[in-house]
């Protein structure tokens, strides 16, 4: 044991040695070439630009370092070769894309990749695009989005992890481990982007792009954890967000990409902005023109632009005028090469032409992306068990989202082919006699007119299934929604079908939570599947017929109507908390009190609670928790939490639970959540098996950003639980000393 241990730390000193030794190599590149450099080609490093061919003579002129949005590897290579035979120093260019959740293989929406609550396959998921997207020649990817989002109107919502930091941290880590793999220089290495830095996702009133307001302590505490720990993880690049936070625009905040990126955190990669995020500073109001806004990103510590121009345009005369320093412009060019040195772009500029159609939609890569698709379903209802369904039995499929090869793809699917996309429709057959009525051309449709024939149809069904939800285009960046009810005729299609008599379940396949509860009421059970990629229909339709067993857990709360929005299952105690107890609209007697009603924080029509809690979702069969314990009630700093506890399969089916551990910090110097997950486990269990289990969390992760704006654990009481959502179980009490 203690020799291998040895040989093992040899092995680790002499890996750690290569490490430093290829680091070191690549410092003095980088200098070598920065030396050679005119401040005209510098310059032209930082400039991203959208195009390829049209772009090639400013490639051969050393005018632009790296390009977005070409992904034809003849047109890659075309480029490339301009910059490396063309342009004097044959300075690589970086070729990037946003491969946010898939590439040619699309996978559920990163929402429902939360929803899975397993980074392992989230992982496995972002090493698949990373494989397929690298065989066309894209290096570089701008994800994952880390935005924390707690208000479902907002359309971005789709493309990040939901409302909880934890949870956030775990998903984007495994995405930056999946996309950038064990090798930088490997050329299926695709350097991941963490984005947008930061305080995206609290645009006001859920409306895209909105001002934020957000104090440090919250951007402490919420929003920078998962982008520390990405960038503890290796992550490349990161790219500025489009908003201010308190009247600053990321873009030309010094504070949040010098002190706290640079020196609080050490990251030595590059940072790009958004889609012209300076240029954009001008109708923010915080620059007077193109050329102020260029000196305000790149002295705020911008490495890269993309798509203002203004960088290209206006820095050297910036500099000339002695408002941009060259050591600046160096510092960030630096950066830019380091990067292109790491990912052995100058060994390696080139891409096999003909790879890229022979990894697309590989077996395994299909197989992948539908295993994700599976796990990423959550089973928000299930009367009676009316799910699964009896294989081989009839059942009449109808709405506009059972047969929508695009729409199911989600946001972010540039490219994503739906002539490969498998819909329900397709794959239920596999298991049941499918009766079609179509109904709804699409989820925004009115016209109630096929709804008859449907009706009619599912005399003859054992069951009904509804596939609705959103298209594509109603989520994502730029789609937010006042309003989360569904759209068009789907809740009178839902209500039709429910007239019917039979057994009715709804598939709903959207971008975001929506405020379904009053369909809710018209079924009987409701499979929710946040647009679910390529293989979608074969998941779905193995779900239905319990080939498959539903594990997801919701990574947002769900509401009962959007004027609740935001809320958030972690958070800060209220001082008027409202207990159970709440007088609703229809009880409030004429001419009541004004302070009859109990002073409580609630909404008289919609009460205090949302629809479903965060960490929600049913199983085919039910879990049952027991025995909870901690081995100790009073703990050092120092110490972990040991936690030990019983979980049943209390039914018939052999199903996954997502356990999940969350912690109540009592008392603080500021207000604390009400509660915060701490860790979670999928674990398998067997109809009737009993599990016993243990976590250990270490105290030092109850750790926060205090009233001094210290990072510590406060000492006092906390309370603890394991549960399978984040509004069961009973509490345990622990101390820290
Ligand atoms: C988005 C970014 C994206 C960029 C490049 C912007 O509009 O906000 O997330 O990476 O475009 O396409």
């Amino acid at each position: 044991m203690k020799i291998r241990r040895f040989a093992m730390l040899i092995v680790a000193m002499a890996v750690g040695t290569s490490a430093m030794a290829q680091s070191l190599d690549i410092d003095q590149r980088v200098e070598e070439l920065l030396q050679k450099m005119t401040l005209e080609e510098k310059i032209g490093q930082m400039n991203q630009v959208s195009a390829g061919y049209q772009a090639i003579d400013a490639i051969s002129n050393g005018q632009v370092g790296s390009i977005l949005n070409v992904v034809d590897p003849v047109e890659i290579n075309a480029v490339q070769r301009a910059a490396v035979e063309k342009s004097r120093l044959g300075i690589p260019l970086l070729v990037s894309r946003d491969v946010i959740h898939g590439f040619r293989t699309i996978f559920p929406i990163p929402i429902g990749l939360a929803s899975t609550f397993d980074p392992a396959l989230v992982e496995r998921g972002a090493r698949v695009a990373a494989i397929e997207a690298t065989a066309s020649g894209v290096r570089w990817t701008f994800s994952p989005m880390l935005d924390i989002a707690r208000d479902p109107r907002w359309g971005r919502v789709a493309e990040g992890s939901g409302e909880d930091p934890y949870l956030d941290i775990q998903m984007g880590v495994a995405m930056v481990k999946g996309y950038q793999g064990d090798n930088f220089a490997d050329p299926t290495c695709m350097a991941a982007c963490v984005k947008h830095f930061v305080g995206y996702g609290a645009a006001e009133g859920g409306r895209d792009y909105n001002t934020t307001m957000i104090s440090e302590r919250a951007l402490r505490n919420v929003y920078f954890p998962a982008f520390k720990a990405c960038i503890e993880a290796g992550a490349l690049t990161l790219m500025t967000s489009f908003n201010d936070v308190d009247g600053l625009p990321s873009t030309g905040n010094d504070w949040l990409l010098r002190n706290v990126l640079r020196e609080e955190w050490g990251f030595d990669g590059m940072v790009v902005t958004d889609w012209n995020s300076s240029g954009e500073m001008i109708a923010h109001g915080f620059a007077d023109d193109l050329k102020d806004a260029t000196k305000i990103s790149i002295n705020a510590g911008v490495d890269m632009d993309m798509m203002s121009y203004g960088f290209i345009q206006h820095a050297k005369a910036l500099v000339e005028e002695g408002k941009l320093s060259e050591q600046t412009i160096d510092a960030a060019v630096r950066n830019i090469l380091r990067l292109k040195f790491r990912l052995g772009l100058f060994e390696n500029p080139y891409v096999d032409e003909s790879l890229a159609r022979k990894v697309a939609y590989a077996p395994e890569h299909l197989a992948a992306a539908k295993q994700a698709a599976i796990e990423s379903a959550i089973l928000l209802q299930n009367n009676d068990n009316v799910l699964p369904l009896a294989k081989g039995s009839t059942i009449l499929v109808t709405g506009p989202m059972a047969d929508a090869p695009y729409e199911q793809l989600g946001t972010w699917a540039f490219d994503g082919e739906e002539q490969h996309t498998v819909t329900p429709l397709k794959a239920l057959g596999a298991h049941f006699n499918v009766i079609n009525v179509p109904t709804l051309t699409h989820s925004r449709d009115k016209s109630t007119a096929n709804f008859k024939g449907a009706v009619r149809a599912a005399k003859k069904a054992d069951a009904v299934v509804v596939f609705v939800g959103e298209e594509a285009i109603l989520s994502g960046e730029a789609h937010s929604l006042s309003d989360l009810d569904l759209q068009g005729a789907q809740s009178e299609l839902i209500a039709a079908m429910r007239s019917t008599g039979k057994p009715v379940v709804v598939v709903v396949i959207a971008g975001r939570p929506l405020t379904i509860e009053q369909d809710a009421n018209n079924c009987d059970a409701i499979l929710y599947s946040f647009h679910p990629g390529t293989m979608g229909g074969e998941a779905l339709a193995d779900l239905l017929a319990g080939v498959a067993v539903p594990s997801g857990k919701l990574p947002m709360t769900f509401l009962r109507d959007a004027g609740q929005a935001p809320f958030y299952y972690n958070h800060p105690m209220t001082g008027r908390p409202n207990n159970g107890s709440e007088t609703l609209l229809n009880d409030i007697p004429m001419k009541a009190g004004q302070t009859s009603l109990g002073c409580t924080s609630y909404y008289l029509d919609t009460g205090y609670g949302p629809w479903l809690p965060f960490g929600y979702g049913l199983s085919y069969t039910t879990f049952e928790y027991s025995n909870l314990t901690l081995d100790k009630s009073v703990l050092n700093k120092s110490d972990y939490i040991h936690i030990d506890f019983d979980l049943t399969n209390t039914g018939e089916r052999e199903a996954t639970e997502v356990v999940q551990i969350y912690v109540r910090d009592l008392v603080g110097s500021v207000v604390r959540p009400v509660k915060e997950l701490k860790g979670f486990m999928r674990v398998t269990l067997k109809p009737g098996e009993t599990k016993h289990l243990m976590y250990d969390l270490p105290v030092s992760d109850l750790a926060f950003w205090n009233r001094d704006m210290e990072y510590v654990v406060e000492p006092g009481k906390f309370q603890l639980w394991v549960a399978g959502d984040s509004a069961s179980g009973e509490p345990l009490d622990f101390i820290v000393k």
